[in-house]
């Protein structure tokens, strides 16, 4: 039973029994020395019996009202005390999006107050663990960045010169130059994330064409050769998006459909089947798939999915699916993985994107 319920019911009860006891009293004193006085004052039974009727009547109906009385005040009170829970519980909603300056107001009720104050004093100790936790990732990377930049500018001086190598160090040279490639890689991943966790991404926002897009980020990716459909309705839809992070979500959904789908991508732009506003780019590949309930547990950060494991896939830190949420949904657009429509084994990919001039 809710706590709204039992304070309710606490004060229709109350009323219950205190009109009982009050009917019951004043019914029983009334008769009592009417019986009393009745051959003193002459009294006829007739007389008698219908002053104790009236006197029932209008108990029951004071009984009644004391009733209603109870339950109106039982719902006020119940509200009143039910509102600064219910205003809590949208507090810690608004906390757990990650909106973490959210505090609860000070009332006027000082047993409030003591919950109002632990309450704040929990969230700003929290904003300020998480405030640190993303400050050091970005010092970290920072820190990182530099001595990484030094050392790929080394391994491209190498690179220039791998043909006097012999065989064995122009093999460690190659996975040097690979491993370079993927720490720098991980570096501005992390960089971006915890721009993301700082508030501080600021889209550079242009009008894009969503077919030269896709095209161009194809074409800049590990698989440039993978075909891309454009949808004739969608030969002139644009988007207003920040064209770099927009290509980096193509570019890390088709590196993943390199390494853990299969090898290929086909990629296509179509017109959102819900919605005449927005456009989807779709990204399916022929590998196995994503297992079934890793389909949202993949976009979160280091999260590399049990089919990673399965294969053993070692590369990859699992932040390009996070950054690719991040960067569609400050674009005001979602990502999800689903089945391939035609039934064959393969993920499918799909970004939606609000866009404009859909024909
Ligand atoms: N096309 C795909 N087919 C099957 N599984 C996939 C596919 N794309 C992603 N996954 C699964 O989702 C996991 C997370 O992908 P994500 O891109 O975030 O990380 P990653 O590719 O492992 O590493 P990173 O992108 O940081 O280099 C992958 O490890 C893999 O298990
Ligand atoms: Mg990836």
């Amino acid at each position: 039973m809710g706590v709204r319920t039992r304070i309710l019911l606490t004060f229709v009860v109350g009323a219950m029994v205190l009109s009982g006891v009050l009917f019951f009293l004043t019914y029983t004193l009334t008769r009592s020395n009417l019986r009393v006085r009745e051959g003193e004052l002459g009294l006829s039974d007739d007389l008698i019996n219908e002053t104790l009727g009236s006197v029932r009547a209008s108990l029951i109906l004071a009984t009644i009202i004391t009733v209603l009385v109870g339950l109106m005040l039982g719902i006020v009170s119940s509200e009143r005390v039910v509102r600064p829970l219910a205003g809590a519980a949208d507090a810690a909603r608004a906390i757990a999006d990650g909106r973490l300056d959210t505090r609860l107001e000070p009332t006027d009720d000082p047993d409030l107050n003591a919950l109002t104050d632990a309450f704040n004093d929990m969230v700003a100790r929290l904003q300020e663990r998480v405030e640190r936790d993303a400050r050091f990732a970005s010092d970290v990377s920072h820190e990182l960045r530099s001595p990484l930049m030094t050392l790929a500018a080394s391994v491209e001086v190498m690179l220039s010169r791998r043909d006097e190598l012999t065989e064995r160090s122009q093999a460690a040279l190659d996975l040097l130059v690979a491993d370079v490639a993927r720490f720098s890689g991980l570096v501005e991943d992390l960089l971006e994330i915890s721009r993301y966790d700082a508030g501080a991404v600021r889209l550079n926002r242009d009008t894009l064409r969503a077919s030269e897009l896709v095209e161009q980020s194809v074409r800049a990716s590990s698989l440039p050769r993978s075909p891309v459909h454009i949808d004739p309705r969608c030969a002139d839809a644009t988007l207003s998006g920040d064209r770099r992070r927009l290509a980096r979500v193509v570019a890390n959904l088709i590196d993943n459909a390199r390494s853990h789908g299969g090898g290929s991508a086909a990629v296509a732009v179509s017109p959102a089947e819900d919605s005449a506003s927005h456009v989807w780019i779709s990204v399916e590949d022929a590998g196995e798939g994503v297992v079934e309930g890793d389909s949202e547990r993949i976009f979160e950060r280091f999260s590399r999915g049990v089919g990673a494991s399965k294969r053993g896939a070692s590369e990859g830190a699992g932040l390009g699916l996070a950054l690719v949420r991040e960067h569609v949904r400050l674009h005001g657009g979602r990502v999800w993985v689903e089945r391939r429509r035609d039934g064959a084994s393969g993920a499918r990919f799909v970004v939606e994107l609000p866009c404009e001039s859909l024909n």
